[in-house]
């Protein structure tokens, strides 16, 4: 089967979240089970682009509403990444060091879907499924079944992947000239709430729509930014199913990234000796419990409440506890974050930023790692956390429901709490201080979360059913 995926992020091409994971994964696995796959990005300028060769696969212009831009489509020429990788480059709108938060994002996705409809109009043999990932790519399954233009590849079978249903994407009626001409009459299929939604697009649109857990699914029905209702009616074509991880890239044996591999055997040794890299790098005790937060710094993903958190915790426990941060996002967050560090003098330190290779050593050196979210559709944080023998502390929702079971019940991996507030996660930094202090148990935790497989080898084979089922 060949399966092209068009997405705003692909690891290690362009990544701001887990988006970037799953597409720079699922296609490599979708490979291996004897499929062929292709990734289809925008051409940001960014390493990737300047560090990688690409051969000009296609030429060509579009209008975007009354402006004329001139496009290529590259191929990236090593074939290094498992699948087949192709940018859309098109200066003067793609053509930004980073992904999103342009004042014009609006007009740089439209021209992104226009010109990958447009390349693959010229092609002379169809995939056999088209899917799409997120609000960015939202409109393609509309423009394929209705826009006069892409006529030949009406029957292609369309597939949606929710990421993050809190970005629609929306935008006015107003700009609707951007658009490429469609039959009117199906103008209602674009619409919500009375703006342009993207998102809500595709969920009418294509063939199927898939979210990244079975418990995200369910949650969308009553939570779901404004479109319960479009979620429950269109509830027949939907399906929830868990994201993997990849464990090429995720592998503490193998990770160039770390001071030291280790493997279930050599955890303990491997993991204090990453601890003490990091601990020496922020300042921190090494012989205290560290508890770590990676993210970006939104609400959704609760991070306004670490301050306080961090701020508590260390008040009321003092000496007993370390925090360590790394995210950017919410100017605000950051700023209180750096507040809260240089109130405290000791033990918690953050570091303002994206930084891959620190991730991976603070997955690896920490012992718990936090995820107090409000919304977390899948999470992969927590299946990192896991294959690298650090307990994760999670709020009860979405995929973090389906991934972590609390330590206190049967073939427990983790700490989970019911609410997003500074109460229930102060509460939890002390059961994790307890589980720290019993070296048995803790250990027992640790290497039952290392054990669990949370590779895509199963997801990728769900994908892949679901398309055969497109018919
Ligand atoms: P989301 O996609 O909502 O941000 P996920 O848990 O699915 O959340 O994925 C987040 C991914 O982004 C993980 O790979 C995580 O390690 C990475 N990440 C987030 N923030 C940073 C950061 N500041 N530096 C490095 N990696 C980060
Ligand atoms: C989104 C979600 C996150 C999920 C990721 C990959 O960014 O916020 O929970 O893991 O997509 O599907």
């Amino acid at each position: 089967m060949e399966i092209l995926h068009i997405s705003a992020e692909c690891y290690p091409v362009a990544k701001v979240g887990g988006l970037g994971d799953v597409v720079g994964a699922l296609p490599k696995y979708q490979h291996q089970l004897g499929n062929f796959a292709k990734v289809v990005v925008p051409a940001y300028r960014n390493k990737y682009y300047h560090t990688h060769e690409f051969d000009v696969v296609h030429q060509a212009g579009m209008w975007l509403g009354h402006d004329w831009y001139h496009f290529n489509v590259l191929k990236e020429r090593s074939n290094e990444l498992g699948f087949d990788l192709y940018l859309v480059d098109i200066p003067g709108l793609l053509d930004t060091p980073g992904v999103y938060g342009y004042p014009n994002d609006t007009e740089r996705f439209l021209a992104f879907q226009i010109a990958v409809l447009d390349w693959i109009n010229e092609w002379q043999h169809q995939p056999d499924v088209i899917h799409c990932h997120d609000h960015h790519t939202g409109l393609i399954p509309f423009l394929l079944s209705y826009g006069y233009k892409y006529e030949r590849l009406k029957k292609i079978p369309t597939a949606l992947t929710i990421h993050n249903a809190q970005y629609q994407g929306q935008f006015g009626w107003d700009k609707l000239y951007l658009i490429p001409s469609f039959d009117l009459w199906k103008s209602g299929l674009l619409d919500w709430g009375g703006a342009i939604n993207p998102l809500a697009s595709a969920i009418k649109c294509a063939w199927r729509v898939t979210t990244v857990s079975p418990g995200y699914l369910e949650e969308l029905f009553s939570n779901a930014n404004g479109l319960e209702s479009l979620i429950s009616h269109e509830k027949a074509k939907m399906v929830g199913i868990l994201n993997g991880i990849d464990t090429l890239v995720w592998d503490p044996a193998t990770d160039h990234m770390l001071t030291l591999n280790y493997d279930l055997d050599t955890i303990k040794e491997g993991k204090q000796e990453n601890k003490q890299q990091l601990c020496e790098r922020f300042g921190l005790d090494v012989s205290l419990p560290l508890i770590s937060f990676i993210g970006r710094l939104v609400g959704d993903k609760g991070a306004d409440l670490l301050p306080e958190i961090i701020g508590r915790s260390l008040h009321e426990l003092p000496g007993e506890v370390n925090f360590l941060v790394l995210g950017s996002g919410d100017p605000h967050i950051e700023w209180s974050l750096q507040q809260t560090r240089s109130l405290v003098s000791y033990g918690f330190n953050v570091h303002i930023g994206y930084d891959e290779s620190l991730s991976h050593q603070i997955y690896a050196g920490s012992d718990y790692l936090l995820m107090p979210s409000r919304v977390e559709p899948c999470g992969l944080n927590q299946m990192y956390a896991l294959r690298y023998g650090t307990i994760p502390m999670v709020r009860s929702t979405g995929g973090l429901k389906d991934t972590v079971i609390d330590f206190g019940d049967k073939d427990g991996v983790g700490i989970r709490f019911n609410q997003a507030s500074v109460w229930d996660v102060c509460y939890s930094v002390k059961r994790a201080l307890e589980l720290y202090n019993d070296a048995a148990h803790l250990e027992e935790v640790r290497l039952r979360g290392m054990n669990i497989d949370h590779s895509w080898d199963s997801s990728a084979q769900r994908y892949l059913d679901m398309y055969s089922s497109m018919k």
